[in-house]
């Protein structure tokens, strides 16, 4: 009888998939880490142990979910002014200067290797059937997959960018494929068109000659000892970073111009999203479901505070809201006074359960990451103000669409606000536009969680899903142009030229 149970006992233990996965997110943005919490608490609810690196810890205990707390990294953006909206008003101008954005998340990427929590995780004689980090801008990570040898998944916050499938196939054609870093929609105009081409250049020159040396001086100095210690060699850095199992990108078809991508490339955008959605809590659901004229909810996400705009600015919101008949919602992070009757103020907001509601009929959203998805998701037009980073390429993507207007965030933000609450308040084609397009986004075969599940216990199965990879990973861009037929009938002329002008002058000289 002992025997049995232990035979059966064995069974289930060489039957059980659950998997150690190591998850990482240590780039201290609020909303990168809501997605790497979405993939950490989705992967445990799978059934998997799961060692989450985050610079956001989550505050409950979750069994099978292990913490390595890195919040010092927010530490590293401390005094970075692009990330307080006063400072985004004094200075209007801000760009997405790519040396800065490319050093500072080596920088954090350094900083999560060396923390003292990553060390004890590192020395650690531990195991790992996959990685799945955040990949933005940096591939070092790549360096725990080493490490471990096992499969890399790379979790993109954004869509089908060149960025990430240049780490899989190739950089997407510049003629019709985008990125955060330019913002523009296709169709490119040609001076878009050569914008896309020049971005693309600058980017990865500086990467080649700038970053990339940067990271791989690091990767061997702090991985090699790491390496040796376990017997193993330390495999080449461009060999590694090129080496990922599959890239799991936050977007959805739904927004349309997504370019050709390879197998291994799947588009998890929404997998964030919990459902079911939890209920309002009881003050937000008696003024929804009471507000006669329909309820405009406005906020600017985690990083950028409404809190930080100026007093006066403020009031001039305020002065404006009082003038509409409906309800508006607004998350503001402290209690603000001669709040007129019409305006509720909301120091934290429970967003998917606002959206949800169906009294509510527009967004006031700076387009981040996960806004944007969550509109799409609800069926909810939005004024898009955008900042930052991905927020221009979002909100042109979703004007583009039809379902949202824009306003300038400056000193004249309440006014600019007027126009476009005024046109989303007449015109219903927003909100059918809207509709129309949350329909599409529901329409598919497995939900995004459950994707994005399978496509990492696959990536473990298959030992690293060799079989989806692309073969244009390896084919190097003058092949890919053909340079060498170029060349090849270049030089076939030029000879053929060259004979004839030879046998001319020879002819000559002999008629002579
Ligand atoms: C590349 O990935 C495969 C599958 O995960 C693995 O077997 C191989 O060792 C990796 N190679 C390098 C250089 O990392």
């Amino acid at each position: 009888m002992k025997l049995l149970l232990l035979i059966c006992f064995c069974c289930i233990l060489l039957q059980s998939n659950a998997y150690k996965i190591l998850v990482c997110f240590s780039v201290p943005v609020k909303s990168l880490n809501i997605l790497g919490e979405g993939v950490a608490r989705h992967l445990v609810n799978a059934g998997h142990e799961v060692t989450y690196i985050t610079a956001f810890p989550i505050k409950e205990k979750v069994k099978n979910l292990h913490m390595i707390d890195v919040s010092s990294n927010q530490n590293i953006f401390e005094g970075d002014d692009i990330l307080n909206i006063k400072y985004v008003l004094e200075n209007r101008a801000v760009e997405a200067d790519m040396l800065y954005m490319q050093t500072r998340v080596y920088e954090i990427a350094a900083a999560t290797f060396q923390h003292e929590n990553v060390q004890s995780l590192l020395k650690k004689d531990q195991h790992f059937d996959v990685v799945v980090a955040d990949y933005i801008e940096t591939e070092l990570y790549a360096a725990f997959a080493a490490l471990y040898n096992c499969p890399m998944v790379w979790l993109y916050s954004m869509g089908a960018h060149w960025e990430p499938l240049r780490l899989i196939e190739g950089p997407a054609h510049p003629a019709y494929s985008m990125d955060y870093l330019t913002a523009h929609v296709p169709p490119f105009s040609f001076l878009q068109r050569v914008d896309q081409l020049w971005t693309q250049i600058k980017w990865s020159f500086l990467k080649e000659f700038f970053t990339m040396p940067k990271e791989e001086a690091f990767y061997k100095q702090f991985f090699g000892p790491l390496l040796s210690e376990r017997g193993r060699p330390l495999p080449e850095y461009r060999e590694l970073i090129y080496n990922a199992s599959m890239v799991l990108a936050n977007e959805h078809h739904a927004m349309g111009n997504v370019p050709a991508t390879p197998q291994n490339f799947r588009f998890i955008g929404g997998c964030h999203i919990m459902t079911p959605i939890k209920p309002l809590p009881q003050d937000l659901q008696t003024l929804m479901d009471n507000a006669k004229h329909g309820v405009i909810y406005f906020s600017m996400g985690s990083t950028w505070k409404s809190k930080d705009a100026p007093h006066q600015l403020k009031m001039e919101l305020l002065a404006m809201f009082a003038e509409l008949k409906q309800t508006v919602i607004w998350k503001h992070e402290e209690p603000l006074e001669n709040v007129p009757k019409n305006v509720h103020i909301v120091h934290w907001a429970p967003q998917t359960s606002i959206l949800a509601h169906p009294n509510l009929l527009f967004f006031i959203t700076h387009g981040g990451l996960f806004s944007s998805t969550e509109a799409l998701h609800f069926g909810v037009p939005i004024i898009g103000v955008p900042i930052y980073f991905d927020q221009f390429i979002n909100i042109n993507k979703a004007i583009k669409k039809g379902y949202a207007l824009t306003a300038e965030l400056s000193v004249h933000w309440a006014d600019n606000l007027r126009k476009p609450i005024q046109m989303m308040l007449t015109d219903p084609s927003y909100k059918a536009k809207a509709k129309e397009l949350s329909n599409l986004y529901h329409d598919r075969a497995i939900p995004a969680h459950h994707e994005l599940v399978f496509s990492v216990e696959h990536a473990v199965r298959t030992g690293g899903a060799v079989h989806l990879r692309s073969p244009a990973l390896h084919v190097p861009l003058y092949q890919k142009l053909y340079l060498d037929l170029v060349a090849l009938i270049l030089l076939g002329l030029f000879v053929a030229l060259g004979f004839y002008r030879k046998s001319r002058r020879s002819g000559k000289k002999k008629r002579d």
